[in-house]
């Protein structure tokens, strides 16, 4: 070991950037469009992150809405997972291609329920051979009809209803819907049978949500985490069967034979699903994923708000040089890279993409919103939400508890953490503190003299600031009175 052992690295508070003229009239203008993976784009470069804490189809639906895209944590059975990825990607989409149905002879309380697990207004009743037969709406059933009387008796048949071909394109089925004054357009073929559903809802929320993160469908992309332990291709399977866009392999230490194998276990056998691995600290672990297949790498070892791992382990790289270095080598690829960690306000995120990174993962800076899991806390009369590191005493006990009920106390002891559990301000709807977040991030943009990310990342000339001028960043010589 000699001094060229030893490099220097640095993070967000140890640097600014510098201002430079600008052309952009309104922030307004700013274009924060950006790769996620090799093929998935984004409108925002923000991702919620895969804890159980702060992302389940709630925050996924929100975060895909507002152009971003949400991780689903792996802290659940498989089954448990695929659900939250059906809810998101059954919440919207141009046409329901498997829209529920039950049959003329099931019952009302049938029907009652369906609508009720599925929170939906409405049934499609087919026959044997998939032909459509009726409609069963919240309205024919509400003055307590009687559950057991079957569906033929109280839906609305096929000849009131108006239904239009397969193929029908959105604008038409709008005009359709609008001049019926409906909320659901069966789609059939020419002989009748049901071929999917149009639903004025889906086209209210498209034009609500204009710049919302979208496949081929319609459907909301979403993504979903995954480890490289047990029933790793069985998990994986089916998630990407349920719809899941992307699959993020999520491992502390993600520059591991385990996770190269993984990846290059997903890529054979999945084919066309999108990877992203991590987590990563250098330009050899970004070089070692991206030749393994993966399609993003998720960059950050110890930089997390909830984390300990730098104090347990002694291993880490502070996070701005971590992103610059795998910035570097990941864009000899074409690779995006996420910057996953440690983003403490609108500036943190300006500094991590002017550093190199597509995406932004944000944990506890989200979990203290309405759409995060979990019920606020009152603390000394304020509202809070409760955050805790996937690696916290807390979140590994609740997994061995599930995976494990037969462990002992000694199994608990030997546990060795490497996050925290705490509470966070609650912040109210996500949409509001992405809308302040992103407008920091663009005025942060102009500032650069840049309208968008590429020209952030050309333009960015980061100054090394020192303490002094770190506290004359901060408010100072003043009373803050909040
Ligand atoms: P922020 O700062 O946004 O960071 O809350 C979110 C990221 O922190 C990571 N994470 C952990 N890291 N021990 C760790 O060392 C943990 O218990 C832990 N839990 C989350 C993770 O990368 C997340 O996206």
């Amino acid at each position: 070991m000699d001094e060229t052992h030893f490099q220097e690295g640095i993070t967000f508070d140890d640097v600014l950037l510098t201002p430079r003229r600008s052309s952009v009239r309104t922030r307004k203008n700013v274009d924060t469009s950006t790769q996620l993976t090799r093929k998935i784009r984004l409108n925002i470069p923000i991702v919620s992150a895969n804890m159980d804490t702060v992302t389940e189809a709630s925050m996924a639906i929100a975060m895909a809405r507002e152009g971003g895209i949400g991780v689903i944590h792996r802290f659940m059975p498989t089954d448990s997972q695929v659900a939250e990825v059906a809810r998101v990607k059954r919440s919207e989409s141009y046409v329901i291609e498997e829209p529920y149905t039950l049959s003329p002879d099931h019952t009302v309380g049938d029907a009652e329920q369906m609508m009720e697990r599925h929170d939906v207004t409405g049934i499609l009743v087919v026959g044997k051979n998939g032909e459509l037969r009726g409609v069963l709406t919240l309205r024919d059933i509400r003055f307590g009809k009687d559950g057991s009387k079957r569906i033929r008796s109280v839906m609305t048949g096929k000849e009131r209803l108006i239904t239009a071909p397969d193929g029908t394109t959105l604008e038409e089925a709008e005009r359709i819907l609008d001049e019926h004054k409906l909320e659901k357009l069966p789609l059939v073929d020419e002989t009748g049978r049901l071929q999917g559903l149009i639903t004025s809802k889906d086209i209210m929320k498209s034009k609500q949500y204009p710049s919302a993160t979208k496949d081929s469908k319609g459907r909301l992309r979403v993504g979903a985490a995954i480890g490289v332990r047990d029933g790793l291709l069985e998990r994986a399977e089916a998630l990407t069967s349920a719809g899941a866009d992307l699959l993020v392999l999520d491992v502390a230490h993600g520059h591991s034979n385990m996770v190269l194998d993984a990846i290059r276990t997903l890529k054979t056998e999945l084919g066309d699903v999108e990877v992203m691995a991590g987590n990563v600290a250098t330009a050899e672990g970004t070089e070692d994923l991206i030749a393994a297949g993966a399609d993003a790498v998720k960059v950050g070892v110890g930089p997390g708000s909830t984390c300990t791992t730098r104090l347990v382990t002694g291993a880490g790289m502070p996070q701005l040089t971590a992103i610059i270095q795998c910035a570097q080598a990941a864009s000899q690829h074409n690779v995006p890279i996420i910057a996953d960690g440690g983003i403490r306000n609108s500036g943190d995120i300006t500094k991590a993409l002017a550093a190199g990174a597509s995406t932004v993962m944000l944990g506890s800076l989200l979990a203290g919103t309405d759409e995060s899991p979990g019920a606020t806390v009152i603390r000394n009369g304020r509202r809070y939400k409760v955050v805790r590191g996937m690696a916290s005493l807390g979140a590994t006990a609740a997994r061995m508890e599930r995976e494990r009920p037969e462990r002992s106390v000694d199994d608990l002891q030997r546990v060795v953490p490497e996050g925290v559990e705490a509470v966070v301000p609650y912040r109210g709807r996500i949409s509001e503190v992405l809308n302040h977040l992103l407008g920091g991030l663009r005025s942060g943009v102009s500032y650069c003299g840049a309208s968008d990310m590429a020209g952030l990342k050309r333009n960015a000339l980061f100054v090394r600031i020192t303490q002094a001028g770190w506290q004359e960043s901060q408010p100072h010589d003043i009373g803050i009175s909040e």
